[in-house]
């Protein structure tokens, strides 16, 4: 049986192979055998999966010689079910195999149904929020990051149209001329939402875009580009169909954003610098500089690209380029963004002033500039990627996203990734409380909120995404908590977000150090509220489901991880 995996580069020769997972590994797996009885799957469809139905899903594979810690899990998971049209048992109202989705689920899909925007009677995308009782500001758009656990939805419930045509348009507006002012901006640049406008007089239909030029402050959005290529990825693992990412135009379209962030410069590092606001924290919030969430989102859309470029004559010399920066970004992150305490310990005692190669202190970073609340908040075991590495600077603060993106990514080690989860689980209080999850950890208050948030009333402490808790983050969550191993974290925080979340009409965040008070300027039927609520329950439903958005440890990473283990783990 041939390769369900969605390599659109089929090329072996390439000299990317340090990067790729080669082609041989999946030829060596017998997939005929894997479909013949995908018993354990159904298993799972009729209840949640638990830990024991994760248990029994590892014995059940043991058993057909498929080893759960083995670095090619991934690979036979995803071989078990069928890349196309498949439907998730969970993920429709109408769900039809024999067990009761919670109640919720139903309406949940109802709400992401009725958040679907049309654009010359075909759906691209869905409308940010669907409150009519707050000023509508952007909300009215379709945002490209917001998106994206929308289609995730639509791809597990096997319904990937909508997800072709928002490629295929947000590939459009890529195109148009992007001016703030009199500024051009690159050709690569994606827009962070668009928006469907209709003329009743001329009854016809045109799309807005907004590449920062709107924006409140003018952000720019960096993370669009990322997350177009990991949907562009997922899209066609779900599908099988590699017909959408081999067009042209979409190949262009990589190329040009991987031109964005490939380009040299006067850059001493390999992570990418940006301006403060150019990721799903879209506000002033000391996130610039080399913030985690652009990263990890960097890391994961250059593997995810890696995948699906082509080895033509245009696509080589990028495949080369992006896995020469994998490489040293790999390096860079692991080794110098972790913490954990022992990496704590040692900053602690670090010396300053250090000239030359032999620098231990390799960043200058003074001890004293350590705040005192990290101490308190790393557990013993455990340890995770922190905000932000620059010349004296850290940011210490927990970002949610960029760390599940780490582990989705394969950006975190296997080690990485469980010390990751076992932070969760040590500060569960702290990072879920009573609404999963913070989109930050801690809250900045007084003189540091109002230097660093520039006095910023929405980012008052413990609200928004100055350690606002963001239900969207349950998918990211969900999905992490899957590939790791650990879904019993995963099902407790939903069960969480169940008690409230419908109840109060899918809140966009909530406030307060737990999570207790919905968010001061809260939008109502958020959609991605609604979509990674549902992302998370199918996640957990079935978990081949992963596939889509994880991709596995790369084994030629392995020796370096192996050096930078030995001191940062
Ligand atoms: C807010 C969020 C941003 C999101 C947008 C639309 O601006 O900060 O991440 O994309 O709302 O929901």
């Amino acid at each position: 049986m041939s390769t369900p995996d969605v390599d659109v580069n089929h090329n072996k020769n390439i000299k990317t192979e340090d990067i790729l997972c080669p082609l041989s590994e999946y030829e060596e797996c017998d997939f005929s055998k894997l479909l013949e009885k995908p018993r354990l799957l159904n298993i799972d469809r009729q209840r949640s999966l638990d830990e024991r139905s994760l248990s029994e899903l590892s014995i059940g594979m043991s058993a057909r010689g498929i080893d759960l810690n083995s670095s090619r899990f991934f690979e036979q998971l995803d071989s078990i079910c069928s890349p196309v049209g498949r439907r998730s048992g969970f993920s429709t109202p109408r769900s039809q195999i024999g067990f009761d989705p919670h109640p919720m689920v139903a309406e949940a899909w109802e709400a992401l149904r009725r958040s679907l925007v049309y654009f010359r009677g075909q759906p691209v995308g869905t409308i940010a929020a669907l409150d009519n009782t707050e000023e509508n500001l952007n909300y009215d758009q379709v945002f490209v990051r917001d998106f994206v656990p929308s289609a995730l939805a639509f791809l597990m419930n096997g319904e990937p149209e909508i997800v072709k045509n928002f490629i295929l348009k947000t590939l459009r507006l890529q195109s148009w001329e992007k001016k703030i002012d009199r500024f051009q901006l690159g050709e690569g640049v994606m827009p962070a939402s668009f928006k469907v406008l209709h003329d009743p007089v001329r009854n016809s239909e045109t799309l807005i875009a907004d590449f920062g030029e709107s924006a409140i402050g003018r952000v720019a959005p960096v993370d669009s580009g990322f997350w177009w290529i990991i949907l562009l990825r997922a899209y066609t693992k779900s599908t099988g169909d590699t017909s959408l990412a081999e067009l042209p135009e979409c190949q262009k379209g990589m190329r040009l954003i991987l031109s964005l962030c490939l380009s040299e410069g006067f850059d001493t590092f390999p992570t990418l610098l940006c301006a403060d606001g150019c990721c799903m924290i879209d506000r002033r919030m000391g996130v610039y500089g080399y913030p985690i969430e652009i990263q990890a989102l960097f890391f994961m859309a250059l593997r995810c690209a890696l995948l699906l470029l082509k080895q033509d004559d245009e696509g080589k010399d990028f495949i080369e380029r992006i896995a020469k920066r994998l490489h040293a970004l790999s390096y860079h992150m692991r080794s110098y963004f972790w913490l954990d305490l022992k990496q704590l310990n040692d900053i602690y005692r670090y010396k300053t002033e250090e000239y030359s190669h032999t620098a231990v202190n390799k960043f200058n970073v003074m001890p004293d500039s350590l705040p005192e609340w990290v101490f308190d908040f790393m557990p013993l075991r455990g340890g995770y990627f922190i905000g932000n590495v620059s010349p004296a600077r850290m940011d210490f603060r927990w970002f949610c996203l960029a760390n599940c993106i780490a582990i989705l990514s394969s950006l975190a080690t296997p080690e990485q990734s469980t010390a990751i989860m076992d932070l969760i689980e040590s500060r569960w209080e702290e990072l879920v409380g009573e609404m999963p999850l913070k989109v930050c950890y801690p809250a900045m208050e007084t003189h540091e909120w109002r230097i660093i948030t520039g006095c910023d009333p929405k980012n008052t402490r413990w609200s928004y995404h100055n350690g606002g808790s963001w239900p969207v983050l349950l998918w990211l969550l969900a999905a992490a908590c899957v590939k790791t191993g650990r879904p019993q974290i995963a099902r407790r925080a939903i069960e969480i977000a169940e008690a409230r979340l419908l109840k109060d009409n899918w809140p966009e965040y909530y406030d307060g150090k737990l999570g207790r008070y919905i968010g001061k300027q809260s939008r109502k039927v958020q959609t991605w509220s609604v979509a990674g609520y549902l992302v998370a329950k199918m996640m957990l439903e079935d978990p081949s489901h992963l596939g889509m958005v994880a991709l596995e440890e790369d084994k030629q990473m392995k020796p370096l991880l192996r050096r930078s283990n030995s001191w940062t783990l």
